[in-house]
């Protein structure tokens, strides 16, 4: 959900701003700089919700240490989004829980085993 923004970019008269969709939305953002950079600056302040309790997270270190900012971007579930560089056209979502099986397989993340329960209860 965006909201008024925390952080306000210094030199934002002289850096372009892209288009990229954040569920389901449009959004223009600011480029060359990262997917969670752009989005706190737009307003976003909730990026993901914990497995357990569903609470909502945002990013925290900014550097790839704490994983408070995962996103799916590009159809690619757990995406450190503090790591990811936007670009024009990212079609970009809220992790909501866990990775799911589906996620894994449709994003050509995982390994080609059938690691579903049928094929374990065999
Ligand atoms: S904000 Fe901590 S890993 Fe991305």
């Amino acid at each position: 959900m965006p909201t008024e923004p925390l952080f306000h970019p210094i030199s934002a008269a002289t850096e372009p701003f892209i288009d990229i969709e954040f569920d389901g939305r449009r959004l223009e953002v600011l480029g060359q700089r990262s997917v969670a950079a752009a989005l706190l600056a737009a307003g976003v302040s909730r990026f993901r919700s914990t497995p357990v309790s569903g609470a909502p997270r945002a990013p925290y270190c900014m550097m790839g240490v704490c994983f408070e900012c995962l996103l799916e971007i590009d159809g690619v579930a757990n995406c450190q989004a503090c790591l990811v560089t936007v670009q024009p056209g990212m079609k970009i979502r809220p992790q909501e829980g866990a990775r799911s099986w589906e996620a894994v397989h449709t994003a050509g993340g995982g390994s080609d085993e059938d690691t579903t329960e049928a094929s374990h209860a065999a």
